[in-house]
C-alpha cells in the first residue's frame, strides 16, 4: 500500500502531515511512502531527512492509496484526488460542506481527524488535542509579549512586582495547557468552563476555578450551546469578573455552533489599560465582541489578539505529534500485511469516517451539506 504527503498549500499552513521518524515506522510495517518534495519546508524538515527515512521524494503523490494532509483540502487539492482513493485529515466536517459534497462526488472515503472519538482508546490519534495543547502553549506566550507588565512576581531592590493575573475562559485542552504555561511564567492563573467536571482539571494546575453557577455539559464530552438567558447571565457575570485581569486567553469552542462570546464590549472596556486578550476562537467568529479574527487590534488601551490555526505557528511540534495521531491511526485501519482493512463496526473508524465511497456517512456532515443546500 502506498501512502501520499503532499504539500500542504492552504494559507498560511506550516505543518506537515508526516515526519521522518514517522515514515521510518511506516517503512517497518512493509508501507510505501511518497513525499512531494518540499513538503517539509515550513516545518524546517529537509527533503533528504525524508529520504533517510525511507521516503521516495515524488510529486506524484495524489495517486497514492492514501493521501495524508493536515489541513481542508483546498479545490485544487480535491481535483487531483482520485475515486477510490482514501483520504486523511482535518476536513471540517461540521463547518465546510462544499468540502464534503466534492469529496462525495469525487467518490473517494475521507476520515476527518476532528470527528474521531473522544475516547481513551483514541487518545494517541486525537489530533484536536495534539494541537489544541501547541495552541494554548503559544496564546500564553503571544500574551506575555503584549502585555506590558511581567508575568511572574519580582522581588527586586527597586521594589516588589506582583504577579500578572490570568484568566483563561473554556479549560479544554488548550484551556488546560494555557492555565498550566502561564502557571510555568509565574502568573497568578484563575480557569472558567461550563463543564463542572473541569474544576477539578483547573484546580490540579494550581489555578483557582471561577464558578459563574452555569452548568453546560453536552453530547461526546463537549459543551452545548448556552441558552439565551444562560449566556445574559454569564456575560453579566464575566464581566464583572475580567475587570480584575490583566490577561484573558479564550478557548471556548461549541461544536458546529459559532463561538461563544464571553467577552462583551463592556467587559474590554472596564480592563486596565495595558491588558491582553488571546482569543482563540477566531475561526469561528471570536468569544470576545471586539475580536477580528486574524488580526491584533488595541481596543479601549486593550490588546486583543486573535490568531488563526496558531498551531501552525510552530510547525515543528505541531507536525511531530500530528503524525504520531495519524500513526496511531493508522495502526488501527492496516493490517499485518500492510492492507487497509477498514472495520466499520469499530466505533472510531466508524465516526472518523465523514465520506464511504462517495456516500457522506457523518450525521452532523450530512446535516451541514443539509442545511447549505
Ligand atoms: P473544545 O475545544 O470543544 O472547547 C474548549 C472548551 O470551551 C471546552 O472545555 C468547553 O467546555 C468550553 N466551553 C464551551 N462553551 C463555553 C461557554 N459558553 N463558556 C465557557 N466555556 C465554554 O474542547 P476540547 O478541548 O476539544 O475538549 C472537549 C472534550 O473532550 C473535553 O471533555 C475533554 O476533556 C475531552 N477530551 C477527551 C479526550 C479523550 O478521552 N480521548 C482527549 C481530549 C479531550
Amino acid at each position: 500500500m502506498i501512502l501520499g504527503v503532499p504539500i500542504e498549500t492552504a494559507e498560511g499552513e506550516e505543518r506537515v502531515a508526516l515526519v521522518p521518524e514517522v515514515v521510518k515506522r511506516l517503512k517497518g510495517k512493509g508501507l510505501e511512502v511518497r513525499v512531494a518534495p518540499g513538503a517539509g519546508a515550513r516545518a524546517l524538515i529537509p527533503d533528504a531527512a525524508f529520504a533517510d527515512a525511507g521516503a521516495e521524494l515524488t510529486d506524484d503523490v495524489w495517486s497514492a492509496d492514501v493521501v495524508l494532509k493536515v489541513a481542508p483540502p483546498t479545490d485544487e487539492e480535491l481535483e487531483r484526488l482520485g475515486e477510490g482513493s482514501v483520504l486523511v485529515g482535518f476536513l471540517n466536517p461540521l463547518g465546510a460542506p462544499a468540502t464534503t459534497r466534492s469529496l462525495a462526488r469525487i467518490g473517494c472515503t475521507a476520515f476527518a481527524v476532528e470527528a474521531i472519538p473522544r475516547i481513551s482508546r483514541a487518545q494517541a490519534m486525537d489530533g484536536l488535542s495534539s494541537q489544541s495543547n501547541v495552541a494554548g502553549f503559544k496564546s500564553v506566550i503571544l500574551a506575555a509579549e503584549k502585555l506590558p507588565r511581567f508575568f511572574p512576581m519580582l522581588m527586586t531592590a527597586a521594589g516588589t512586582i506582583p504577579p500578572a493575573k490570568v484568566l483563561v475562559l473554556g479549560a479544554g485542552v488548550a484551556g488546560l495547557q494555557a492555565l498550566a504555561t502561564a502557571k510555568r511564567l509565574g502568573a497568578k492563573t484563575t480557569g472558567y468552563d461550563v463543564r463542572p467536571e473541569v474544576a477539578e482539571q483547573v484546580r490540579s494546575l494550581g489555578a483557582q476555578f471561577l464558578d459563574l453557577g452555569i452548568s453546560a455539559a453536552g453530547e461526546g464530552g463537549y459543551a452545548r450551546e448556552l441558552s439565551q438567558e444562560e449566556r445574559a447571565q454569564q456575560q453579566q457575570a464575566l464581566t464583572d469578573a475580567i475587570k480584575g485581569f490583566d490577561v484573558v486567553i479564550t478557548t471556548a469552542l461549541v461544536p458546529g455552533r459559532p463561538a461563544p462570546k464571553l467577552v462583551t464590549a463592556e467587559a474590554v472596556e472596564g480592563m486596565a489599560p495595558g491588558s491582553v486578550i488571546v482569543d482563540l476562537a477566531g475561526e469561528t467568529g471570536g468569544n470576545c465582541e471586539l475580536t477580528e479574527p486574524g488580526e491584533t487590534v488595541v481596543k479601549h488601551d486593550v490588546t486583543i489578539v486573535s490568531p488563526l490555526n496558531l498551531a501552525s505557528s510552530m510547525p515543528q511540534h505541531a507536525s511531530m505529534l500530528y503524525a504520531r495521531n495519524l500513526l496511531s491511526f493508522l495502526d488501527l485501519v492496516i493490517g499485518e500485511e500492510g492492507q487497509m482493512e477498514l472495520n466499520f463496526s469499530d466505533e472510531i473508524v466508524a465516526g472518523a469516517c465523514v465520506v464511504r465511497g462517495g456516500e457522506i456517512v457523518h450525521p452532523g456532515a450530512k446535516s451541514a451539506v443539509e442545511a447549505a443546500a
